[in-house]
């Protein structure tokens, strides 16, 4: 017991939680993007879709669940690691590659801070209709929640033009969290590899920007109506 809380109190154990609570926050953000990407095919498959998630409760229960867990743990090891990063170093070196590195831990530090304010107005926003409290009566022709209706509503108009903004700001700084998350994930982990550690790297900016284009496709398709708004409805 005592040795596992020594582990957990450790820069090392610390890089571990950070990248083991890290991978399936990533694999929650692919899924939920391909998701998404179904209101391309339109108003009945993204409501159906979104009509099956919520006729699963303990499903979707466990998965909220489990993401406040993973996002809580993630986010705790990520700034005890930086506080005792700083508190080690209390000068600052003049080495050049130690400066990047300081640099490279503050900045997803301030990408993190973003990606979780962000989450907090989108769950706001998609889930508990706070801004637009009558998105919760939309429903279509089969009686499902009008999921389609709510986003392309809210990405259309004087409104939609600041929601898209903020969503392009923060899906950008979500892609530069993502890219070092994922590059350092096995790193972080003890795996190195001569060969995959340096492919593994390449890959995190690769996924990262596919997120990127992925989730910010929509919201620009709604905006300039190549996802159109629907007709019927109430
Ligand atoms: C930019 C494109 C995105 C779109 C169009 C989108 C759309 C949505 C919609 C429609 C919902 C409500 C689903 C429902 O109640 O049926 C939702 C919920 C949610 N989204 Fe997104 N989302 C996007 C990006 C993101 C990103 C980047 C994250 C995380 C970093 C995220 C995290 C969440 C979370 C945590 C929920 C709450 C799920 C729940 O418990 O109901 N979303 N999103």
């Amino acid at each position: 017991m005592e040795r596992l809380k020594r582990f957990f109190n450790s820069s090392i154990g610390l890089k571990m939680v950070v990248a083991l609570t890290g991978a399936p926050l990533l694999f929650f953000v692919i899924g939920h993007m391909l998701g998404n990407l179904q209101i391309f095919m339109g108003q009945d498959q993204i409501n159906n879709y979104a009509k099956g998630l919520h006729d699963l409760p303990a499903l979707l229960w466990g998965a909220r669940i489990g993401l406040i867990v993973l996002f809580v743990s993630h986010i705790g090891a990520a700034t005890r690691l930086n506080m005792m990063n700083a508190s080690a170093r209390p000068v600052q070196y003049h080495h050049e590659k130690t400066v990047q590195a300081s640099l490279a831990s503050r900045y997803m530090l301030l990408t993190g801070g973003v990606v979780l304010g962000f989450m907090v107005l989108h769950v706001l926003h998609f889930t508990l209709h706070a801004f637009d409290p009558q998105v919760t009566g939309y429903h279509d022709y089969a009686g499902r929640h009008d999921v389609y209706r709510m986003v392309v509503e809210g990405f259309t108009g004087f409104k939609g033009v600041l929601w898209v903004t903020l969503y392009v700001v923060c899906n950008v700084m979500l892609g530069f969290h993502l890219s070092h998350g994922a590059s350092s994930l096995f790193q972080s982990l003890g795996v190195n590899h001569p060969t995959y550690t340096p492919m593994l790297k390449m890959a995190g900016p690769g996924i990262a920007i596919t997120i990127v284009v992925g989730n910010l496709a929509i919201p620009l398709a709604c905006l300039v109506g190549i996802i159109p708004l629907p007709g019927g409805g109430s």
